[in-house]
């Protein structure tokens, strides 16, 4: 796999040098390559969860090649977000995967005073969502102010950093208590996770889960799945708490088990047979999670199933032709809503492929910590 993985590193780096060109000529922040072009967030415009992909993108090829394009192409979008701070209207709790990959990588990686401090203010953000009867607030909107989503779990290393920066225990108790309900709460018998779990504001009294990216209520949507596998073992990264190590190997366990014998990954794991809805997002932050958790517990087993979701990602789903901007095929938004994007090149999934990538090579700052 190493050769493999020096390969794919090179070509990476040959394609996106060329697409960022085009990013910074155009001016947008990529959301998505459609018809060889780059096409920015249809939602919520810079504001949309999803900002920090492209910069984070552009830190990892940075820390592979240490070609300065990257570097600057990373800057130009930060400029983009830190932008949005000051808007503040339409930003959620995913302010964790928007400013972690962006000023908190550039903070990371040249120690730029302003990043720091654009970091810290996403994660105050991140606090005021906080609801003290138990959990992080998700999204906007009145009628959902009780609901919590696993996808927080990704979020909760930007309050450990927080923690760690300014030597003070808030952020870190918060994000501990938010990760406590999520294992209480969403955590399934068999190993799988819910997406959305629905609590009321004013006592904490859990109400309902809610069918959410998935195929229906109580399935398995394998993004949240890959979200609950990466986010406990940075849980237990962040602070040694055994429990979320466990919850971490539960629901590795559950994902392994559905891995596609192409090494791809089905859009739901409960999807019904004959449904061919992949999700290759899914597969390669899977293959992240994997990776930490086998750094994390010694256990091979997991290393193995990362590469295998890699080797089928390489053989099956990367695009590396010149008339195309983004690598990773076969990525899908959410399970029922094509428009979003079904079967298409997204820039979180070409993020996730890079960062695996860069973990197998060595060369992958980590910057989900
Ligand atoms: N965090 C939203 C998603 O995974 O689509």
């Amino acid at each position: 796999m190493q050769n493999r993985a020096e390969d794919i590193a090179a070509r990476l780096a040959k394609k996106f040098r060329r697409s960022a060109e085009l990013a910074a000529k155009e001016g947008i922040l990529p959301y998505k390559s459609e018809g060889g072009r780059w096409i920015t967030s249809p939602y919520d415009g810079n504001s949309w969860w999803t900002g920090g992909f492209w910069p984070g993108l552009m830190w990892q090829l940075y820390t592979m090649t240490r070609d300065e394009s990257f570097l600057q192409e990373a800057r130009r979008c930060e400029a983009i977000l830190t932008a949005e701070l000051r808007t503040y209207r339409l930003l959620n709790h995913d302010v964790g995967f928007m400013y972690l990959l962006s000023t908190g990588a550039d903070y990371k990686l040249t120690g730029d005073e302003q990043a720091r401090t654009d970091t810290l203010h996403a994660a105050s953000l991140l606090m005021g969502r906080f609801n003290p009867v138990g959990y992080i607030r998700a999204w906007n909107e009145k009628q959902k102010m009780g609901y919590a989503i696993i996808d927080c779990m990704m979020n909760l290393s930007l309050l450990f950093w927080a923690s760690r920066q300014t030597e003070d225990p808030r952020f870190a108790k918060v994000a501990r208590i938010h990760a406590d309900t999520t294992l209480r709460e969403f955590l399934r018998e068999n190993g799988s996770v819910s997406h959305i779990i629905e609590f009321d504001p004013e006592t904490g009294r859990r109400v309902q889960e809610i069918a959410g990216q998935g195929y229906c209520l109580g399935s398995s949507w394998s993004r949240g799945q890959s979200w609950g596998l990466y986010g406990f073992t940075l849980a237990y990264l962040n602070t040694g708490d055994e429990r979320y190590l466990s919850a971490a190997r539960r629901i590795a366990d559950y994902f392994v088990a559905h891995i596609r014998p192409d090494g791809l990954t089905d859009c739901d794991f409960c999807q019904p047979a004959g449904e061919e809805r992949i999700d290759n997002i899914a597969g390669a932050c899977g293959a992240c999670g994997l990776i930490e958790l086998a750094r994390a517990t010694g256990n091979a087993a997991y290393q193995e199933a990362a590469e295998r979701l890699l080797d089928g990602l390489i053989d099956h789903c990367c695009d590396w032709t010149e008339g195309s901007q983004g690598v990773l095929t076969h990525c899908t938004a959410s399970y029922h809503d094509d428009g979003a994007g079904r079967h298409t090149n997204i820039t979180y999934g070409d993020y996730f492929f890079t960062e695996a990538i860069a973990k197998l090579l060595g060369t992958d700052p980590m910057l989900w910590r």
